[in-house]
């Protein structure tokens, strides 16, 4: 996705610029630009990739103001002459996000003389600012982006410069992250606070329908209506360490293997193995409303909806609540019977998919209270919710995420217990059980990566299958589908998750000598019932790649390969083997050589619909 940096200072803007947008590089694109004001606003944009970009920039490029972008196209294709920042005489713009209206915008803009040379919807907002400024009135640029910002239809982070005004940048934002850094006697934009780390942890998070001026030395936020806000930065703790790469050939392999220390920070604190209790000081329910709750319904996309499917069987079985899972591309647009003793559990790791707040303003307008559960601080999610339940997963940089989703399956088994003990669902015995088994994943994952080796062999093997089934049930059902995920994101292979039981309800037709079938069969009370599915698709030719405890000794029998995992409490083994799975999906991308942490056509965080 689209990502923001600016810098104004007394230091060099390029390097500072090109640093920071190569910190944004995960989070995918396809061209990159910067502007620079040299005297003037000089401006450097080409269709690739950053280093690209470095190497057409005069190294005697002078200045220490500049705003710079990543782009993932939307509205035309990834061309030069789309890439941002957009220019219209003097002004130089950046944006993250869609402007739905631009197309009645250009139209405008074209009759009043305006030329474009883009196909962008960016371009609008360069045209629309300068008219706002020369046009009609001689604004400063901050009210000709207050007067433009009020015409826009859709969602925008903005970072502008104008030449007349050489010592300022302004920005504005609504529905698109955008993060101020405060420096010394330098100050920053940027979309994501990864691109600040290297310059500052100080930070202060620009919230909807603001816009403002960064200056070397100060920082000024208004509303639209022009009145001040004041708001106090924030420290980040992520370090800068934490979002490069310490050795590992690839983020995704380090984040896989940030696993054990992810999960004890995310759990840490939280949990009493003495009383059977969870602390979540973060849960703004009283007692009385969460044994009044009679519905909980899970919003997310993508891996994190893989992660509330598990949730929904956690909330059902330890707390009794009925729970509903939504894709919340599909739920913001149905029309869900909602009311106000329910509860909305948003799962998000960016805190910024845009379908996912969308969904989640839904639900509010029906009087849900809701929980957001995110890795990020600050991010906008935080700012929809009630309650905010944040894991402690540290910066991911791989597109694909392994050690968020993790992560967000331990803050669901600790909400699930807390409401489950908070309505008497489960006994104390019962959580201190979990508790115990929760403390022991750590150890048990790192178990599984130092014999990685293994999973690394049985990845290499299969490597060159077209198509790839995963197939799970009741809590194994969840990890069969992240795993088919997983795959087909890094590795391109065709990869379908199923619940087992449906097999013979259609896909079995696919089933052939050359399907490897992943089967989670770890220990539990579903056990048997996937036995009898290997025993089908063995039937069929299939060879079967079988998840299991190491403890099983029976599974061999009837299948070809066993990925081993630490016995475990039958709940909990959902993180165990989705470890298993990634490693799996890594090992058959590098055997295939492919892009493992930006794939193709994919971004880390969807800010877009
Ligand atoms: C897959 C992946 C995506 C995200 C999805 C939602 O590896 O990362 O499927 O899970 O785009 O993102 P968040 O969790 O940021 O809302």
């Amino acid at each position: 996705m689209c990502g923001i940096v600016g810098y104004i200072g007394d230091g060099h803007a390029v390097p500072i610029l090109i640093d920071s947008l190569r910190m944004l590089e995960y989070r995918g694109y396809d061209s990159a630009g910067v502007t620079v004001f040299n005297g003037s606003l000089e401006t450097y944009k080409i269709a690739g990739r950053i280093k690209e970009l470095e190497n057409i920039i005069p190294e005697n490029t002078k200045g220490s103001i500049g705003i710079g972008h990543t782009r993932w196209a939307t509205h035309g294709k990834p061309e030069t002459k789309n890439a941002h920042p957009h220019i219209s005489s003097g002004i130089s713009v950046v944006h993250n996000g869609i402007i739905e209206n631009y197309l009645e915008l250009k139209e405008r803009l074209t009759d009043l003389g305006y030329e474009f040379q883009s196909d962008t919807d960016t371009e609008v907002i360069a045209h629309l600012l300068h008219f706002n400024m020369n046009g009609n009135s001689n604004n400063s640029l901050l009210d000709g982006l207050a007067e433009t910002v009020k015409e826009l239809k859709g969602s925008y982070a903005i970072a502008a410069l104008y030449d007349k005004e050489p010592g300022i940048m302004a920005f504005a934002r609504k529905d698109s992250p955008l993060v101020v850094g405060l420096g010394n006697g330098s100050n920053y934009t940027a979309s994501d606070v990864t691109a600040l780390l290297k310059h500052t942890k100080k930070v202060i998070f620009i919230n909807d329908d603001e816009i403002g001026l960064v200056k070397p030395e100060t920082v000024e936020i208004y509303d639209l209506e022009g009145h001040t806000i004041s708001r106090d930065p924030e420290t980040i703790e992520w370090t800068l360490e934490a979002a490069e790469k310490a050795g590992y050939e690839h983020f995704m392999l380090k984040e896989i293997h940030e696993q054990p220390t992810s999960i004890q920070d995310t759990f840490a604190g939280k949990l009493s193995e003495l009383e059977g209790t969870v602390t979540l000081k973060e849960l703004y329910l009283k007692p009385e409303e969460i044994k009044r709750l009679r519905r909980a319904t899970i919003i997310a996309c993508g891996t994190s909806w893989n992660a509330g499917i598990l949730g929904k069987y956690l909330f059902e079985k330890l707390a009794g609540i009925h729970t509903d899972v939504e894709t919340a591309s599909e739920f913001r647009y149905s029309n869900p019977v909602l009311c106000g003793e329910e509860l909305t559990i948003a799962i998000t790791q960016s805190g910024e998919t845009a379908d996912t707040l969308a969904a989640v303003r839904s639900s509010s307008s029906y009087g849900c209270r809701s929980i957001a559960i995110t890795n990020v601080v600050g991010s906008t999610i935080t700012r929809e919710s009630d309650s905010v339940l944040y894991t402690r997963a540290g910066p991911e940089i791989g597109v694909a995420a392994t050690k968020t989703f993790t992560a967000q399956l331990i803050a669901l088994y600790m909400l699930a217990i807390n409401l489950g003990r908070a309505r008497g669902v489960i006994s104390a015995n019962e959580a201190k059980d979990l508790i115990v088994g929760i403390k022991r994943l750590p150890g048990q994952i790192q178990k599984i990566l130092n014999r990685k080796e293994a999973i690394k062999e049985c990845a290499i093997q299969f490597a060159e299958s077209r198509d790839y089934f995963f197939i799970g049930r009741y809590l194994n059902f969840p990890v069969a589908l992240e795993g088919a995920l997983k795959l087909k994101e890094i590795s391109y292979i065709h990869a379908e998750g199923y619940a087992a039981g449906e097999l013979k309800h259609g896909p079995l037709a696919l089933i052939t000598e050359e399907t490897p079938v992943v089967a989670i069969a770890t220990k539990g009370h579903t056990y048997e019932k996937i036995l009898s599915n290997i025993k089908e698709v063995k039937a069929r030719d299939a060879t079967v790649i079988a998840v299991a405890d190491d403890d099983d000794t029976e599974i061999e029998k009837y299948v070809d390969v066993v990925l081993r995992v630490p016995s475990s409490h039958e709940l909990l083994s959902p993180v165990l083997s989705s470890v298993v799975l990634q490693l799996l999906s890594y090992y058959t991308a590098l055997a295939k050589g492919c892009s493992i942490d930006k794939p193709r056509n994919l971004a880390k965080s969807v800010t877009v619909e």
